[in-house]
């Protein structure tokens, strides 16, 4: 059993605690009292109906699901002597300064720095190319010998335990000369334990690659979803019918059925 620690009780903190609190020990760390609290009695302080069936003793099958997790305000006891800290603190994107606020995160980090150094930190939350290799770089020079890897999310909101449960893909970035290859392959087989999808495909890959992962799987989509709804425009100003478009386009194996949905109305 692995002691586990999680940084932020949002979609991402909150489904990777209940994924792997089933197999290992899990402590979940937020800012938010109410949040705490909720979790404390057993309740999701997010809309998601996987997680509420697990913290109450359920999966959606009937299985009954026993989770070793605590939730707490204190990161410091948290993270004191867990094995791995996943961090899945906001990075929200600032317009006006035109870049991501990656300050919540550095502050888990400078924490664990602090309070115990050994841990292997896991970044979940998104965060921008060659921000990990700025981290290195920084906590390396301040005298730090920092254990950091990268494991980008793909989880959609309303379905992140479901999402988790039947991962599309498990993907671990750890530094390139292989330091850390040991600690990101245990994560991957954390993951890929607590699935119930069986033959999840695993990539251990260079952290670098894995923050462009996250970059390129996001704007394909955003492209995608952009093209979908220029379609639906085109066909609205035209007295089109949208669905009969993509179903004509989708049917296509090269484009697919999938992700088609525009903002319909
Ligand atoms: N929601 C998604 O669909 C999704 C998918 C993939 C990646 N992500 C990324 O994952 C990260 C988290 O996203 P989310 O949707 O779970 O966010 P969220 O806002 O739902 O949850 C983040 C939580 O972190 C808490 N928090 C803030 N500072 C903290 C600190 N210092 N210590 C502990 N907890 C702290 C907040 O109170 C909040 O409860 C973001 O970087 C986001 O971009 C989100």
């Amino acid at each position: 059993m692995t002691k586990i620690a999680v940084a932020g009780a949002g979609y991402v903190g909150l489904s990777m605690a209940t994924l792997l609190a089933r197999q290992n020990e899990v402590t979940i760390v937020d800012v938010v009292p109410e949040k705490i609290e909720l979790l404390n009695k057993k309740q999701s302080p997010i809309k998601d109906e996987y997680i509420q069936a697990f913290l109450s003793g359920n999966d959606n099958a009937g299985n009954k699901i026993n989770l070793n997790l605590k939730a707490t305000l204190d990161g410091a006891s948290a993270y004191k002597d867990a094995e791995f800290v996943i961090i899945a603190a906001p990075t929200n994107y600032d317009p006006q300064k035109n870049f991501f606020d990656t300050s919540k995160v550095e502050q888990v980090i400078d924490l664990v720095l602090e309070i115990n150094p050994a841990a292997t930190i896991v970044i979940k939350s998104t965060i921008p190319v060659g921000y990990t290799k700025s981290l290195y770089a920084r906590y390396t020079a301040a005298g730090h010998n920092l254990k950091l890897l990268f494991s980008p999310e793909f989880l959609r909101e309303g379905m992140a335990l479901y999402d988790n449960l039947y991962p599309s893909r498990i993907i671990v970035g750890s530094p390139k000369d292989g330091r850390l290859a040991k600690e990101a392959e245990a994560f991957a087989g954390l993951l890929a334990a607590a699935a119930y999808k069986k033959d999840v495909s695993v990539l251990l890959v260079g952290i670098e690659e894995a923050e462009a992962v996250k970059l390129f799987a996001n704007t394909y989509l955003a492209l995608r979803i952009s093209y979908f709804n220029e379609l639906d425009t085109y066909a609205e100003v035209k007295g089109l019918d949208t669905k009969s478009i993509i179903e004509g386009i989708g049917l296509d194996p090269r484009i697919g059925m999938y992700y088609t949905n525009p903002s319909f109305g």
